[in-house]
């Protein structure tokens, strides 16, 4: 039998290096990546009212309220493609009542991968961070440069990437993330956020290159 698909969630405070490490698990592993903050920024871009409602809450660094978040997350997760190759939720659940929801749906992770990253040092990501709107990519004026001008010309900044709003962001982030980490204490993988993001995804592929091994192996496919 085809083995059961992965199914990963990625915790850390803001510019911990979730969306970068993402790029680099589903690269390899080809799981779905379902970000709640890529989805809510599509839906401010939309136009909607939903998307007006959010961005007022995300401009002040607060949890957007779960009505608008928890219904595009949970229909992403849903669709055909994250069903079958698995998916990898990043930035959600960020409360309780969140997990709790989830749950109820019986959206359980195999790991829940926490990206630990000393205070200092996410100031200076957040600051730093560029976005290619092209194709998506995210990099750093400092640590992941643009490989050539005509990305750096194109290159955007997100309006929360300020010193300002990234403090609103980390107080929101200390305020809930305890009572996240204790429903899936069980299953987490603590890695240090703090190295090169090279450095940063060995730890994660060691774990999830034996988790796919064992994988394999109870299903039969080994
Ligand atoms: P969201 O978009 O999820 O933002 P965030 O959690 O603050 O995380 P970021 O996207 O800022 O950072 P990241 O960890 O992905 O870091 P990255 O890889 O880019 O949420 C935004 C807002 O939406 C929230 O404030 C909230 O209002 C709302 N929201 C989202 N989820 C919600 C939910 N569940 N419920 C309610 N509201 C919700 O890296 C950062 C920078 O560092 C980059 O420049 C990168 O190149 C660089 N970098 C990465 N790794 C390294 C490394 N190892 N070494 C050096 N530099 C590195």
């Amino acid at each position: 039998a085809k083995p059961e698909p992965l199914k990963i969630m990625i915790s850390g405070a803001p510019a911990s290096g979730k969306g970068t490490q993402c790029e680099l698990i589903t690269k390899k592993y080809g799981l779905v990546h379902v970000a709640a903050g890529d989805l809510l920024r599509a839906e401010i871009a939309s136009g909607s009212e939903n998307g007006k409602r959010a961005k007022e809450y995300m401009e002040k660094g607060q949890l957007v309220p779960n009505e608008i978040v928890a219904t595009i997350v949970k229909e992403r997760l849903l669709k055909p493609d994250a069903q079958e190759n698995g998916w990898l939720l990043d930035g959600y659940p960020r409360s309780m009542s969140q997990a709790t929801a989830l749950m109820e749906f019986d959206f359980q992770p195999d790991v829940f991968i926490l990206l630990e990253v000393p205070e200092g040092l996410l100031v200076e990501r957040v600051v730093g961070r560029r976005l290619d709107p092209v194709t998506g990519r995210i990099y750093h004026l400092k640590y992941s440069p643009p490989e050539n001008e005509e990305i750096a010309a194109r290159l955007t900044q997100r309006f929360d990437d300020t010193e300002e709003k990234v403090k609103l962001r980390l107080r929101t982030h200390h305020q809930n993330v305890e009572a996240v980490l204790s429903l899936y204490k069980d299953v987490t993988l603590k890695v240090d956020g703090s190295v090169s993001k090279e450095e940063v995804f060995s730890q994660i592929d060691l774990a999830l290159t034996k988790l796919f091994e064992d994988r394999k192996a109870t299903s039969g496919t080994l």
